[in-house]
């Protein structure tokens, strides 16, 4: 008997591959996840960071709280529960830009252990690399670049993080970035130098 018709397809219909997508990008689809306070320079880094990416052929994404909070998450607010579902969002859309070999770059507060071990569990562990951007409260609350602090500790914003809302550090980030006395662009090489042999696959 014939077998017209039956697996005609076999070959060509299945799903290309997460790393077929990298060996054309040159690179591995991992999230880099930056964890820390409001104020501590996530995006200030994650910005100088991409370009210099950009410059080396990485193509990359920046996701951060305040854009994605604008859009796909601004249904959501600052208590644990709407944390953690924005959290969760997130690290569902970063899979999806690493499975299409794209490096995320998250700058979320994403303030507990557990909800970054959250993330991590859907990212998966090895395209997961936490980054703590290590800057003191006090150093962030004196900066106070959008004024968030001020208002918090006159009590206009409830849940702020670091005021009356918890942040734990992370105990065994893969990378420890100490901000304080140094430049986004020092900052941001410490980083590329601990990430490009990870990433690369280029010749
Ligand atoms: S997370 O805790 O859910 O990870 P996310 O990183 O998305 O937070 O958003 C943090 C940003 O939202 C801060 O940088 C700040 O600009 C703003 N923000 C507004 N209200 C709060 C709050 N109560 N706590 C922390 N950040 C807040």
């Amino acid at each position: 008997m014939k077998n017209e018709g039956r697996n005609i397809f076999s070959v060509f219909d299945e799903l290309l591959q997460q790393e077929d997508k990298e060996k054309l990008l040159g690179q591995k689809g991992v999230t880099l996840w930056m964890t820390g306070l409001s104020g501590s320079g996530k995006t200030t880094i994650a910005k100088v960071l991409e370009k210099k990416l950009h410059q080396q052929k990485f193509l990359t994404q920046i996701l951060d709280g305040d854009n994605i909070r604008a859009g796909i998450n601004n249904n959501l607010g600052f208590s644990p529960e709407d944390r953690t579902e924005n959290i969760r969002r997130i690290a569902e859309v970063s899979k999806l830009f690493n499975h299409c070999g794209v490096i995320t770059i998250n700058c979320f507060v994403s303030p507990t252990i557990e909800i970054r071990n959250a993330a991590k569990a859907i990212i998966g562990e090895g395209s997961f690399i936490e980054v703590f951007i290590n800057t003191p409260i006090e150093v962030c609350e004196a900066r106070d670049v959008k004024g968030l602090y001020a208002k918090a500790r006159k009590g206009e914003i409830k849940d702020f993080t670091g005021i009356n809302a918890p942040f734990e550090a992370p105990n065994s980030p893969e990378l420890n970035i100490l901000t304080e006395g140094k430049s986004p662009e020092e900052n941001a090489e410490e980083i590329i130098n601990f990430l490009i042999p990870k990433i690369s696959l280029k010749e």
